[in-house]
């Protein structure tokens, strides 16, 4: 694990024969598939689809999906060389939003059309776009791009997937593709959240407070060094053999939250502008007293029960039962201490990734790839992240390639182990 992790938190040293490697094996994987495969000129593709809801048992691995053409004038088309989980997929995988998700892909759904199986699963891509819709202005074929797929569309655990030009952007130079898909999904879910929901962006940021609850994971590494890289001061709470993960990302102060009681820990301490929250449960009770009471301060927990709601209730029921929820938390909230109470998001935004790509190559952002697989071992990277405790980011390696640079790279790393921390630590100095 630490070798995997070291990978991408020693990227900047790599990057140089990144380049080239991912590079030259782009044009060899993309006259294999597009020119050469059988099962291309057929118009197919391989993928790990799941035709019911259910367990790890339910994903099955296929070469007959039909390649995702581009459709309209606004898409692109990309050859994935690799994705990540979140655990979104775990929950999609076991039926999470059928509903919501059923309706979005597919709006005749309501009257009983079509089923959304197989469906594929698989969130982020960072590949090469191989076609483009005639009203694409921004990439070409050839470009090598990153993005966070809508849990409404098919999945990037695929060869290919399809997206409009709004969705993509540009993948940071400095990575590899493995290193890459480790971070749209978590990035277009943080800044929403950060930006949108909790009214932060890199210009007023320098004189705030934020706590992050769950630290550790994908969402909480990635925010830290988003609101570090804007100059906020930031407070994580993670388990104690993360601490040196975290605080070598920048944060500030760490609270164990296994050492004891995490909200006693917080109350010793100044009080917070804007609290993310990724544990939700009880950490919703104790969050909202955290903050600075009557000063426009905000509580944006990313665990919200609305798909659940309508999962259980029904599309109307349900939407209605969470907007009631979400309404009076906000209300009781804003009357007794004067903090606004939200709930966020992701939401795909390849502008944003545009952003956050100049963030990585300028050094501020750091991939946290905590482990990696063979696309022919997806359901053991499922089970990874089902086992919880997540540091970072579990990717699956789709394309060849980057199958061969990751191992060069990994036996590379073997060596080094022992520092990455305090790399990971000087990097967040300098930052
Ligand atoms: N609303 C949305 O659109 C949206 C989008 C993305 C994610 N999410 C949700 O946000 C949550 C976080 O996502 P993620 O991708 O970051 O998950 P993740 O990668 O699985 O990370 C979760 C992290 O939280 C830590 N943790 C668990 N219990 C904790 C506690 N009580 N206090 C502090 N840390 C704790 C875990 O490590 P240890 O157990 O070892 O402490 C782990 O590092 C998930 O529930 C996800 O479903 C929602």
């Amino acid at each position: 694990m630490a070798a995997t992790r070291l990978l991408c938190l020693f990227n900047t040293k790599a990057a140089g024969s990144t380049k080239t490697l991912a590079r030259s094996g782009w044009s060899v994987c993309f006259r294999r598939n597009v020119s050469s495969s059988p099962s291309r000129l057929q118009g197919c593709m391989s993928a790990w689809v799941i035709d019911q809801y259910g367990t790890n048992g339910s994903l099955r691995f296929t070469e007959e999906i039909t390649v995702p053409t581009v459709s309209s004038p606004s898409e692109v088309m990309i050859q994935v060389h690799a994705a990540s989980l979140n655990p979104l997929d775990i929950s999609m995988r076991g039926g999470y939003g059928a509903k919501v998700l059923k309706l979005r892909r597919d709006p005749m759904s309501v009257m009983g059309s079509d089923s959304e199986f197989p469906l594929i699963l698989g969130r982020d891509v960072s590949g090469v776009v191989v076609d483009c819709g005639s009203e694409v202005t921004h990439f070409s074929p050839g470009d090598e791009v990153w993005a966070a797929v809508p849990p409404w569309k098919q999945g990037s655990l695929a060869e290919f997937v399809t997206l409009t030009e709004y969705e993509v952007s540009h993948k940071p130079k400095s990575l590899s593709h493995t290193e890459a898909a480790s971070i749209p999904y978590v990035a277009n879910t943080a800044l929403s959240a950060l930006v949108n929901a909790g009214g932060l962006c890199r210009d007023s940021s320098s004189d705030k407070r934020v706590l992050i609850t769950g630290g550790s994971g994908g969402v909480g590494t990635f925010s830290i060094q988003l609101l570090k890289a804007w100059g906020a001061h930031v407070t994580v709470t993670c388990s104690q053999n993360a601490e040196g993960l975290v605080r070598g990302l920048g944060a500030d102060e760490v609270v164990d939250y296994t050492a004891g009681d995490a909200a006693e820990q917080l109350e010793m301490m100044d009080k917070f502008d804007v609290i993310l929250d990724s544990v939700g449960g009880e950490t919703e009770q104790w969050a909202m007293t955290m903050l600075k009471p009557w000063s426009g301060a905000k509580y944006v927990t990313l665990v919200t029960p609305l798909l659940l709601n309508t999962d259980s209730m029904g599309l109307l029921d349900g939407a209605f039962h969470a907007g009631f929820t979400l309404q009076s938390k906000a209300i009781q909230n804003m009357i007794s201490s004067g903090v606004f109470y939200r709930w966020g998001f992701y939401a795909p935004d390849g502008p944003a990734l545009d952003e956050v790509s100049k963030l990585v190559d300028a050094g501020k952002i750091l991939p946290v790839v905590e482990a990696q697989f063979p696309f022919t071992q997806v359901p053991q990277a499922f089970q990874k992240l089902e086992e919880g405790h997540a540091r970072g980011k579990t990717v699956v390696r789709v394309a060849e390639e980057d199958d061969r640079l990751a191992e060069d790279l990994v036996q590379n790393s073997h060596t080094e182990t022992a520092d990455w921390e305090q790399a990971a630590q000087e990097t967040a100095k300098q930052k």
